[in-house]
């Protein structure tokens, strides 16, 4: 017997403007922001933009044509050829995921002509997700603060540094037998420095963004806790249009 006959449409959000539903993640380096942007757009079936794997694909051509990083002339020629070039597979290439590659991305996304040239991608991307979806997830550093400031729901992801550095040691022992845990941690600290201190959209905190704190979640737990702050986001709007008469932006996801 079906007891709940709950289906996935009557939770995703829907919004009768047509405009797409956007859910903004950010948060510093292995905080769990990408797991969480990517199950949420799973549980949604929104399209998922994991927007650290563009300034990573730049930074890894940067790196192959033996150029620096932190330098606009050496980046430019990089830069050119993955905006031609942006497909889900080069954004999902494992490669990009290299200690080196990480510390390369944290230095070209400081480059303000970097991001000037990946923000139409960023919000194309939010406005039109592909797959005629009904929304997009996008997890970065500036995407509920620069990218898409009008986000429907925005989440700021955050654990503590040494949580951080042992899920990162985790992910990356097995193919980086050298790397050690201490080192994990230095590296993490220097780029969450740079990151949050640079000129141009550096890591921040938008002012109406939800902080989860995911130092003692494991991902089912923070898939649930931002469900439920999801949940009661829409219903509340859905209850104050109802209140004032308006239409609805988003007609909420039914509990
Ligand atoms: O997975 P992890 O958090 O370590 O890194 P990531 O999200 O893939 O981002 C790699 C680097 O790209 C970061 O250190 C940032 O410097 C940069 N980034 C950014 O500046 N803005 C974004 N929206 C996303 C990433």
């Amino acid at each position: 017997m079906t007891v709940l006959n709950f289906r996935k449409t009557d939770f995703v959000p829907q919004d009768s403007s047509h405009k797409k539903v956007v859910i903004a993640v950010d948060g510093p380096a292995a905080s769990g922001k990408g797991t969480l942007a990517k199950k949420l757009a799973e549980r949604l079936g929104y399209a998922y933009l994991d927007t650290g794997a563009l300034y990573r694909a730049v930074a890894m051509a940067t790196l192959e044509i033996g150029g620096d990083p932190s330098k606009l002339q050496d980046v430019e020629p990089a830069l050119e050829i993955i905006k031609r070039n942006l497909t889900p597979e080069l954004l999902a290439n494992p490669s990009l995921r290299t200690p080196e590659v990480s510390e390369g991305a944290s230095k070209v996304a400081a480059i303000p002509e970097v991001r000037q040239a990946l923000l139409d991608y960023q919000r194309e991307f939010a406005a039109n997700p592909p797959g005629f979806v009904g929304g997009a997830v996008l997890d970065g550093r500036d995407i509920g603060t620069v990218v898409c400031p009008e986000a429907s729901i925005k989440f700021f992801v955050t654990a503590a540094p040494e949580e951080r550095a042992r899920r990162r040691f985790e992910e990356l022992k097995a193919t980086k037998p050298e790397l050690t845990y201490e080192k994990v941690l230095a590296d993490l600290k220097t780029r969450d420095m740079r990151d949050s201190t640079r000129a141009t959209a550096p890591t921040a905190v938008a002012e109406d963004a939800y902080t989860l704190d995911t130092t003692h979640l494991n991902p089912a737990q923070t898939l649930e806790e931002a469900i439920g702050v999801i949940r009661a986001s829409f219903l509340a709007e859905t209850n104050d249009n109802a209140r004032t008469g308006k239409t609805a932006k988003n007609n909420g996801p039914q509990p």
